[in-house]
């Protein structure tokens, strides 16, 4: 039950200045508190932001890597961080920052377990795995999951500043939930690898329901597996997350988002969390609240909190 909180002020893997401000925002608009208010048993403590060396390479473009150097400082030290919360016996909620911090934290996870032994749910209206060479943007946060699996590490040219990165997932164990902007070589590598996701199309088909409990067997078949989400607040609707930097229109509602988080926590296998792209400066004063008003809800469902009501 004992959760450790760790903020993640990067924005660099973005084309959107801002998620930077996001840690702060969510601690700001109380989440530690509402962690704790969840119920008595509950046991959070906040290990403040992560420390890094800033490169200020300002923008430096090196194999189309926006901030490259930043985002490998940002992450090496993340994963550092991630890999102490766990072995303090506490499941790290890194509260980001941009979405390019999935590679840091999920790194560290690896270092105290067995690649074989975890399972990924990317919830997103994006999938996230470009390569440098398919983005058509450059930004980071549009590739984290390809940096993490292995089926595609021969497509990656040798970078040194990520030679610490040695995660290596497969495609297989992760399934993707919210998705509806995929880019063309993204969709060319979804068909190829055959990965495993749940569109917006699925979920009105299927509901919720259906969706979240065959996206868990998927990735977790004997319920052996734990089990890491990487929450893109972008994965909600505009409606509900208007303050983020890539919103994609019809997309998840909020009930959606939660019932999905309480089954994750139903599952008793969830191990980390990422909570990524809340930016306070995208939007007015009333999508900034509302936005941090959806991603507390989200974490706090994650870990217990019940809308049929809590009664420890
Ligand atoms: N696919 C686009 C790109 O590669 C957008 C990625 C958005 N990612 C995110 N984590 N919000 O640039
Ligand atoms: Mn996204
Ligand atoms: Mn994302
Ligand atoms: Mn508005």
């Amino acid at each position: 039950k004992a959760i450790g909180i760790l903020g993640v002020p990067f924005d660099k893997g973005a084309g959107t200045r801002g998620t930077d401000k996001g840690p702060n925002a969510l601690r700001e608009a109380g989440l530690i508190d509402e962690i704790k208010h969840i119920s008595s048993n509950i046991d959070v403590k906040d290990y403040g932001d992560v420390h890094y060396e800033l490169m200020n390479t300002n923008g430096r473009k090196i194999h189309n890597l926006n901030d490259l150097s930043d985002v490998a400082a940002c992450n090496k030290a993340l994963a550092d961080q991630v890999e102490k919360i766990i072995k303090d016996n506490r499941m790290p909620i890194t509260l980001g920052g941009c979405h390019s911090i999935a590679i840091g934290s999920i790194s560290g996870v690896l270092r105290t377990t067995t690649p074989d032994n975890l399972c990924i749910l990317w919830v997103d209206a994006h999938l996230d795995l470009n390569t440098n060479t398919t983005s058509p943007t450059g930004n980071m946060h549009g590739m984290p999951a390809s940096l993490l699996v292995k089926e595609l590490r021969s497509n990656w040219p040798t970078i040194p500043e990520l030679e610490w990165c040695k995660a290596d997932l497969s495609l297989r164990n992760f399934c993707w939930i919210g998705l509806r902007s995929i880019d063309y070589y993204e969709r060319i590598m979804m068909e190829q690898y055959g990965i495993k996701y749940f569109d917006m199309r699925d979920i009105d088909r299927m509901g919720i329901d259906k969706v979240t409990n065959a996206a868990l067997k998927a990735i977790n078949p004997n319920g052996d597996r734990q089990l890491h989400v990487s929450f893109d607040i972008d994965s909600l609707d505009p409606l509900f997350a208007n303050s983020t930097g890539t919103p994609a229109g019809a997309g998840l509602t909020l009930r959606e988002c939660l019932f999905l988080m309480e089954e994750v926590h139903r599952s008793g296998t969830l191990s980390s969390m990422d909570l990524v792209e809340v930016n306070p400066l995208v939007g007015d004063v009333r999508d900034v609240t509302n936005t941090l008003n959806s991603a507390k809800a989200i974490v706090c469902a994650a870990i217990g909190s019940n809308r049929s009501g809590n009664s420890s």
